[in-house]
């Protein structure tokens, strides 16, 4: 049999959710919570929101809140935001509670006996017959300190993540909420990291004041997750094909850097398409040059298209319309190219400010937040939107 040569395994990881071998410049966020953890009830770091653009890297910076959490020996609950989240959130803190109550007998001999199995339901035992969220997390922190006190411990926490945060979920979110904030109050060892993006978060922070039942989450710390620094870009790019013994030319690796345009998907996509055409141990200009039109394409499809998919009809026409300049569109002219007047093209301007698909630039201008939009829309025009305002071509 003819043999066949090793290969190596491409090392990036261009999949929603996956923790990429390299983070890219998010150290100041994990110092921040590390240092919560450790500071101690109240810190302000432990009630945290991630909010950011797809696929800049929300769930993965979850993620790594949640193997610190776990480095402090912490218990941890992932969850994301669809319907009856509050009552799988009750459920794990459940089976936490047993773990805790089990473990220890196994372990300590000698113990001052078994811990009170039972769950405390309190009021709402005699009318229904499924202990509260409340009731249930109450009970876990109370027995985890009688633990910790026992065993003479630094005291054991829990993280709970709420990944997809969205306020068509505002009910469940208020009661998750609610009993956060209680927890909060009692000085219990809690910490809640919520991500989401920007158009599904911002209508929770913006409820009415007087009535706001979701305080906590507009008191909460936020993260705004960006684009990370080129330079960073380039070192995470050389570590991760390093760890499989794989360099780059100079060249490449800049040409590589400079078209992640500083985008967390992006920087997995290139590494992973120019990863393909190595030759040998290296990757040379070609390699990256090649990889960069298939992590375009790729982009496009897990990126771009759901990403315009979440927005109205308008505000895909108004990112069209900008899409015929080669950098930042002047509102004046996006508002000739829709034909409508400024402040029509002023309010879409506004909902996608908010959305973090534009950003203003200069005075008048607006541009895209992320990269390739405007290639994507040249080549996926929003037709419908432009059969209705016809500006196209000019
Ligand atoms: N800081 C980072 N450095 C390098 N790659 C990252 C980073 N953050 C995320 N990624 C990669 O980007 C992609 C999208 O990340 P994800 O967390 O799913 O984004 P979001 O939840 O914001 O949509 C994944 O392939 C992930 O591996
Ligand atoms: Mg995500």
């Amino acid at each position: 049999m003819p043999s066949i040569p090793a290969r190596r395994r491409n090392p990036f990881t261009a999949t929603v959710g996956k923790t990429p071998p390299v983070l890219a410049g998010r150290d100041a966020f994990l110092r921040d919570f590390d240092s919560a953890i450790w500071d101690g009830p109240g810190s302000h770091e432990r009630i945290s929101i991630v909010t950011g653009p797809r696929g800049v890297g929300k769930t993965v910076l979850l993620n790594e809140f949640e193997s610190v959490a776990r480095a402090h020996a912490w218990h941890v609950i992932s969850e994301t935001t669809t319907a009856g989240f509050n009552d799988r959130i009750r459920d794990r803190a459940y089976r936490l509670l047993q773990d805790i109550s089990e473990k220890p007998k196994r372990r300590i001999t000698g113990a001052t006996g078994p811990l009170n199995l039972g769950i405390t339901t309190e009021a709402t035992s005699t009318f229904s017959p499924t202990p509260s969220l409340r009731s249930v997390l109450d009970e876990l922190f109370e027995q985890q300190s009688a633990l910790d006190a026992r065993l003479g411990q630094e005291p054991v926490g829990l993280l709970i993540t709420l990944d997809e945060l969205h306020y068509a979920h505002m009910d469940e979110i208020v009661e998750f909420g609610t009993t956060i904030q209680h927890l909060v109050r009692e000085d219990h060892e809690i910490a809640v990291a919520m991500a989401g993006i920007p158009g599904a978060v911002k209508p929770l922070l913006a409820a009415d004041e007087g009535r706001n039942p979701v305080t906590f989450l507009r008191r909460a710390n936020r993260i705004e997750t960006g684009m990370v620094p080129v330079g960073e870009v380039r070192d995470a790019l050389e570590q991760t094909t390093a760890q499989v013994g794989v360099s780059w030319s100079n060249e490449a690796l800049d040409a590589a850097a400079d078209a992640t345009g500083g985008y967390p998907f992006m920087i997995q996509l290139v590494g992973q398409h120019a990863f393909r055409n190595l030759s040998g141990d290296t990757i040379d200009v070609d390699a990256v040059k090649n990889g960069i039109a298939d992590a375009r394409r790729k982009l496009g499809q897990l990126v771009h298209e759901p990403s315009l998919a979440d927005l109205s009809e308008v505000d895909r026409t108004f990112l069209t319309a900008m899409s015929v300049d080669d950098g930042p569109s002047r509102m004046s002219d996006i508002a000739r190219r829709m034909g409508v007047d400024s402040q029509y093209a002023g309010n879409y301007r506004k909902r996608l400010i908010d959305a973090e698909m534009i950003r203003p630039t200069a005075h008048g201008y607006v541009d895209y937040e992320l990269p390739y939009m405007r290639e994507y829309l040249r080549s996926h025009p929003a037709t419908e939107a432009m059969e209705q305002f016809s500006f196209w071509p000019e």
